[in-house]
């Protein structure tokens, strides 16, 4: 996942400040009738889990760009998840395929095909990590005060790794699933999902398959943002902004410059592009799902924001403002337009023929790229301004949230148990994931993974000195094999009334 995405989460809780616990929907669970399975590991599991786990960040899965992967470490990934997982490749309900040279996809046929299948889906890239500023070399996988230290620990080979790790789990305790699910790891998801998800995902389609929902990154257990804030929230993404990369060009006749024409064509690009920012996307504040996260959470800020935060109707105006006025909640709000590249001119003394610049969008979920493109159409309003559409990829629409949506409510479900603490709230994720790929086999996509984290944490994706904690891993892994066996559940969640 992109760090700008990462980002906003953090300002997104700076700007929260807390937590509520509103406990509804999924709660006591009909007797099972497979005998529930405790999240019990032994010394020597666990001593294996982590270790399993450095193996898998000491292979440099790095996506350079669009095209450009260390393919001999992707199969060598490849060949590493077979050892390490011995009895989910040996398996007979289970069925492995590789798809594009180098994704993976698992599909665990359950006992009862009545019930709809689901996806539980992470990648197996990462970005590059030069050595520079790490404590410890980023592909060493090096364990140090309690943490597992190397690029990929938080995004996203500790998804990948404990799907896998909690399924061998299960199926070493002879679990077999009653509602069948799938398991996808991309390959190339820092570079846009088309050799990898977008693949899998025309399999699927071609097969027919519909999913009850899909699990995969953006979105942690919030904490420790603000000092006065004790308890952490889960921040799940039911949502994800699009894109629009867009060429503006100008073309000009060229001439010398020492007779020159009143307007040239770097002159008139820049005027454009200084229109575009600044003139500001309309706001989106008060469309869904945000306007739930802030209603969720009002209860948990400090005198006096809580009274601000419930009474939304008066106070609207001044939250708005507010969080207006931090890049990264900004972007929570609106679709948002950077200019990312600019380019004209040869020589000191030749007016050129050709300006261009790119300009990069991210779309609001509330809106979509032909009305974006619309709009930034008529803020530059000169002809002389060509449009080039690079490429686009519309918003996500909100996945549903309520005590209907079996996705939603099995993370809240799980989360209970292994974190009485914590409660859930909806986000939007302002990156993108590779689950985007994946839109036409649900409408239920739920972006979170079930990690505590902290600022620092946040900075490391992409940065420097990724690590997570083999405890908080162990955790993570408890978490996916507790989850997958909540979806074998008699019933599906069930409104509760009056839980609020
Ligand atoms: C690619 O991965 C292999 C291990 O699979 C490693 O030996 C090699 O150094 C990597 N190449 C680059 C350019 O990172
Ligand atoms: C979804 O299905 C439509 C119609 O079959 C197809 O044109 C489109 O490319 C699909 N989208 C994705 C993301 O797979
Ligand atoms: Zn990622």
């Amino acid at each position: 996942m992109a760090l700008r995405y990462v980002c906003v989460l953090v300002l997104a809780a700076v700007l929260l400040l807390g937590v509520v616990s509103t406990p509804k929907g999924l709660k006591d669970k009909e007797p099972q009738r497979a005998p529930r399975i405790p999240p019990h590991f032994s010394q020597e599991e666990s001593f294996r889990m982590k270790e399993t786990l450095k193996g898998a960040i000491q292979i440099p899965t790095v996506s350079f760009s669009p095209g450009e992967s260390n393919v001999t470490a992707l199969a060598e990934f490849g060949e590493y998840i077979y050892k390490a997982f011995p009895t989910v490749f040996k398996t007979g309900f289970i069925q492995h395929e590789v798809v594009g040279e180098y994704s993976h996809l698992f599909t665990v046929q359950g006992s009862d095909p009545s019930l709809q299948p689901y996806m539980l889906l992470s990648h197996i890239d990462v970005v590059p990590a030069p050595e520079q500023g790490w404590e410890v070399p980023p592909f060493s996988g090096l364990e140090h005060d309690g943490f597992i230290y190397g690029r990929g620990t938080l995004d996203n080979k500790n998804s990948a790794m404990a799907i896998l790790q909690a399924l061998e789990l299960l199926l070493i305790r002879n679990y077999i699933p009653r509602r069948s699910f799938y398991i996808s790891l991309g390959h190339d998801e820092e570079v846009s999902g088309t050799n990898g998800a977008q693949k899998i995902s025309a399999l699927l389609q071609a097969r027919g398959v519909q999913l009850a929902f899909i699990v995969d990154e953006c979105g942690f257990i919030l904490d420790g943002f603000i000092p006065s804030i004790t308890k952490p929230f889960a921040f799940v993404s039911v949502s994800e902004k699009g894109s629009l990369n867009l060429i503006l060009q100008v073309n000009m006749t060229p001439g010398h410059s020492s007779a020159p024409p009143k307007e040239t064509s770097i002159g008139i690009l820049a005027a454009a592009v200084s229109r575009l920012e600044r003139a500001t996307m309309p706001s989106m504040f008060g469309s869904e799902p945000l306007r739930m996260t802030l209603q969720q959470l009002a209860n948990e800020f400090s005198f006096p924001t809580n009274i601000i935060m419930n009474n939304l109707w008066l106070f609207g105006p001044l939250v708005r403002r507010s969080m207006e006025s931090e890049p990264i909640t900004n972007a929570l709000v609106r679709t948002t337009m950077a200019v990312t590249m600019f380019q004209a001119g040869i020589k000191v003394n030749v007016i050129p023929a050709v300006a261009q610049a790119v300009v990069n969008f991210r779309i609001h979920p509330a809106q979509t790229v032909r009305e974006v493109l619309e709009l930034a159409k008529n803020i530059v309003a000169d002809d002389r301004v060509q449009f080039h559409v690079l490429n686009t990829f519309d918003p996500m629409p909100p996945s549903p949230y309520d005590d209907q949506a079996l996705g939603y409510q099995l993370i809240r479900q799980t989360l209970q148990s292994l974190f009485p603490e914590v409660s859930i709230v909806p986000g939007i994720c302002i990156g993108q994931t590779d689950s985007r790929h994946y839109s036409n086999l649900t409408s239920g996509i739920y972006r979170f993974n079930p990690l505590y984290a902290q600022p620092q944490d946040f900075r490391s994706i992409h940065g420097i000195n990724e690590k997570i904690s083999v405890k908080v891993y162990r955790t993570q892994v408890k978490f996916i094999f507790e989850f997958i066996q909540n979806a074998d559940a008699d019933q599906r969640p069930v409104s509760h009334l009056h839980e609020l």
